[in-house]
């Protein structure tokens, strides 16, 4: 028969821990795996900014016509604004085009081969660790896949480690970094770490690629990006994947957007007749709702101040939760060992927890995370820290 040959891959590692969370009895579960944000109610509600954005789109929408192969054009120029500022000299300067894509996912895909196609030989350099999706996809579309060091083995950021191994870099390949919230790690790079980054990618001639995926969950919305408008400002080339699946809480409607910042006005003009034709053969044309409602938020000034403020409640309540953890863990004794939870930024914190501590949190204690160690400080249930605290205590112990 045709497909007897064909085996079973296990399935994917993040999004397994969504069933195994579900099919859990236990009424004490935790779910601190998916990255998905969970208000005090543990519901991932739908943004108050977003539901107008929907009933307006109810009334006001009169076709279901296809949008064209770099989506819709507001919520284009709203991307780019919003990454980019409204007043960066590039949108003004027309070196700047966003193609819509179905999540930021599909903004990594589009990228991937992109490159393939149009920089043939580029390898691309992962951060070590990375979300694992990132080694998939570049390997999937024929990249040679290589590492820098991110986190070591004792749980710090090795800045040195990353630096020296960029400098080694060949000539012309393409650096994936996190623009914030570091997925897994929660690490985040300082101002002046980005600085020497920088050089090193001016120096070498190196293509960056932003992943751009958690805006507004680290510092802030406009905090979160000086280290991409840094980049902007200072090279004439680089690509940003941008996510509106966690900020604007959109996850099921995968809106995202690859950003292109080339040279020049003509030579954007060539990249987006590439990507509109790597697209065509990806998808077709990228799915309309999502970015209809973050183009309608985007355009009004009001729902886009009530969308900013929904984002802050967000961080503040992700920020509240990392020092509530690490203070919980202190009557254990281990408010010390676990106080870069508070100094990690975003969803996300690698806990240095083992994958077989891990395990046991999963089969005593139902604490869902995956077993590198990450777990989504979003999820958490902030009634129940010490419930948590004393579990963790318990596989430590
Ligand atoms: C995560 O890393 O948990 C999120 O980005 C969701 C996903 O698709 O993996």
């Amino acid at each position: 028969m045709h497909f007897d040959a064909i085996g079973r891959v296990p399935g994917d590692p993040i999004l397994g821990l969504m069933e195994a969370y579900a099919l859990d009895s236990n009424p004490r579960k935790f779910d601190l795996g998916v990255g998905v944000y969970k208000d005090a109610q543990g519901l991932t509600p739908i943004l108050q900014a977003v539901k107008l954005a929907e009933q307006r789109l109810v009334e006001q929408q009169t076709t279901k016509t296809y949008i064209g192969g770099h989506g819709n054009v507001a919520f284009g120029k709203g991307i780019n604004d919003l990454v980019l500022g409204a007043d960066s000299k590039l949108i003004a300067e027309q070196r700047v085009g966003a193609t819509q894509t179905p999540g930021g996912t599909g903004a990594l895909r589009l990228s991937a081969d992109f490159i393939a196609r149009c920089l043939p030989g580029r390898g691309i350099w992962l951060s070590n660790p990375t979300w694992p999706i990132h080694e998939t996809i570049y390997a999937a579309a024929g990249l040679k896949v290589s590492h820098y060091p991110y986190v070591g083995s004792d749980n710090r950021l090795d800045i040195e480690g990353m630096l020296a191994t960029l400098n080694q870099v060949p000539k012309g390949d393409v650096v994936l970094l996190h623009a914030c919230c570091h997925n897994p790690t929660g690490f985040d790079l300082s101002h002046d770490d980005w600085r020497r980054v920088l050089e090193i990618v001016r120096s070498r001639e190196l293509l960056p690629l932003i992943d751009f995926a958690y805006q507004g969950f680290g510092d802030g919305l406009e905090q979160d990006a000086w280290a991409v408008r840094l980049f902007a400002e200072a090279l004439p080339e680089l690509l940003i994947t941008s996510s509106c699946s966690k900020n604007f809480g959109l996850y099921c409607d995968r809106t995202g957007a690859l950003i292109v910042c080339a040279a020049d006005a003509e030579k954007l003009l060539d990249i987006r007749s590439q990507l509109a034709f790597v697209a065509r053969n990806l998808w077709s044309t990228p799915p309309d709702h999502g970015a209809a409602v973050v183009a309608t938020i985007l355009g009004d000034p009001e729902l886009k101040n009530l969308w900013a403020d929904e984002v802050e409640a967000m961080r503040l309540r992700i920020a509240q939760l990392r020092s509530g953890l690490v203070e919980a863990l202190g009557p254990h004794g281990l408010g010390e060992r676990f106080a870069h939870i508070g100094v990690q930024r975003g969803m996300f914190s690698y806990t240095g927890l083992t994958p077989t501590q891990v395990q046991r949190l999963r089969e005593n204690h139902s604490v869902y995370m995956v077993s590198s160690g990450r777990a989504n400080v979003a999820g958490i249930d902030a009634t129940r820290l010490d419930l948590l605290a004393e579990a963790i205590a318990e596989v430590c112990a």
